[in-house]
């Protein structure tokens, strides 16, 4: 039985959730060694720190207390979970939400059997330009809603569809009224603008594009693929970025073996993103690093493309992240259970293995402790599922399960 885990001295609007059938904390002291393993050393047999029969206090915006229901402390408010289990707020950390216009064209002829290729980024981004501050935020915050009532408690969104000075550094300034996880990806493609030039362009990217976007901006990010920018551009435009205070992150090896990974690990990057084509050395480094490894199965299902390997990461000792990739070409879609089903089915994950990607490992790859578990002094974002165990995430896939939703202690859901 557990006796709890507390901060001391609550102090702000307490509330009780409670009659809860299994609680994920991802509390590493709750049954599993290291947040680098899948073997589950300590005998925990799963990285969730699942305490069952559980309650939760929250305390203003902050958790104050986890453990067993009956020694649950006396609170303000009160809430029966009725038998059903809580997980911590998904962490998406990677998607691309700040766009105009739709792809379903594109979408279409690929389920008639033609290649994804990154030029359809171009169409997107004519669109955007051509699109006002309004209509921007205004898509934004449908897709941000529509996240939310999803379970997504953080996201992680980018620019990349501007392309300009100023359309880049606008994406940035509406998404930063959302986010504190905004990344510049003024490097997404060449523009096309420079489409004769591409050394121009990086010059443009790391030279006045950095410097009008970096304000809004706490990571640098690069396409670094055959058709985007290859591992020596992507080296200097995130060397630039690092010395402007952005940290970096890599979409790396999505559409073929390249230099991103390894690129992304001796570089120390929060995370190399997709991750679809690796090397055995590539492997390695991503086992070796702090550097997490981001799975976006949402992308290999909408451009029909084979699984990145989960298992062999996670066998390997990486530390592994699931997010959605949103974005109108190769990935529409908001859902984290989506792409938690999608893991489990199809890349070797166990739902645990899963859930913690979503929510944790989310945490991980943007290098951020407070959310992504619910121990005493994290921030308040939980999930309530309408479902006795997480695992029906996987389980029911497609099935709308967040009954309910808190983000910084406020139910914003349900
Ligand atoms: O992460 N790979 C590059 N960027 C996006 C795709 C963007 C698009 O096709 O519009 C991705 O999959
Ligand atoms: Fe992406």
């Amino acid at each position: 039985m557990s006796s709890g885990t507390s901060s001391t001295g609550m102090t702000g609007n307490t509330t009780l959730i409670t009659n809860i059938a299994s609680l994920v904390t991802n509390d590493p002291s709750l049954g599993w060694g290291s947040p680098r393993s899948s073997k589950f050393e300590n005998g925990g047999g799963s990285p969730l720190g699942l305490i069952q029969d559980a309650a939760v206090v929250i305390d203003g915006d902050r958790i104050a207390w986890t453990g067993d229901s009956r020694e649950a402390p006396a609170t303000d408010n009160r809430v029966d979970a009725g038998g059903r289990a809580v997980i911590p707020g998904f962490v998406d950390s990677h998607s691309h939400l700040v766009f105009a216009g739709d792809r379903t064209q594109e979408f279409n002829a690929r389920m008639s059997g033609r290649a994804y290729s990154a030029g359809g980024i171009r169409t997107t981004v004519a669109a955007t330009r051509a699109a006002s501050d309004e209509e921007l935020e205004r898509n934004l915050t449908r897709h941000l809603d529509e996240a939310l009532r999803q379970g997504t408690t953080t996201f992680e969104t980018k620019s990349g569809y501007g392309l300009t000075i100023e359309d880049e550094a606008r994406a940035l300034r509406i998404a930063s009224a959302h986010t504190e996880e905004v990344t510049y990806l003024g490097a997404h493609i060449v523009s096309p603008d420079h489409a004769d030039d591409p050394a121009a362009y990086v010059a443009l990217v790391t030279g006045e594009m950095l410097d009008a976007c970096a304000p809004y901006a706490r990571w640098i990010d690069v396409f670094c693929e055959k058709g985007a920018f290859d591992g020596d551009q992507a080296r200097a435009i995130l060397t630039a970025g690092r010395a402007k205070g952005l940290h970096p992150r890599i979409h790396a090896n999505q559409l073929s073996y390249g230099p991103g990974v390894q690129l992304a690990v001796e570089l120390d990057a929060a995370s190399a993103d997709h991750c679809t084509h690796l090397t055995d050395a590539d492997v390695d480094a991503l086992a070796n690093g702090r550097t997490v490894a981001t799975l976006l199965p949402g992308a290999e299902f909408s451009t029909r493309a084979e699984w990145p390997d989960a298992r062999r990461l996670l066998d390997a000792g990486a530390t592994v992240a699931l997010s959605t990739d949103c974005n109108p070409g190769s990935s529409f879609t908001s859902s984290v259970p989506f792409c938690i089903a999608l893991a489990v089915r199809d890349m070797g994950m166990t739902p645990d293995e899963a859930v913690w990607s979503a929510t944790a490992g989310g945490a991980a790859a943007l290098r951020r402790t407070d959310i992504g578990r619910l121990v005493p002094g994290a921030r308040a974002d939980l999930v309530l599922l309408d479902a006795p165990s997480h695992v029906h995430l996987a389980y029911r896939p497609g099935v709308p399960l967040a009954a309910a939703v808190w983000r910084k202690g406020t139910e914003v859901f349900g």
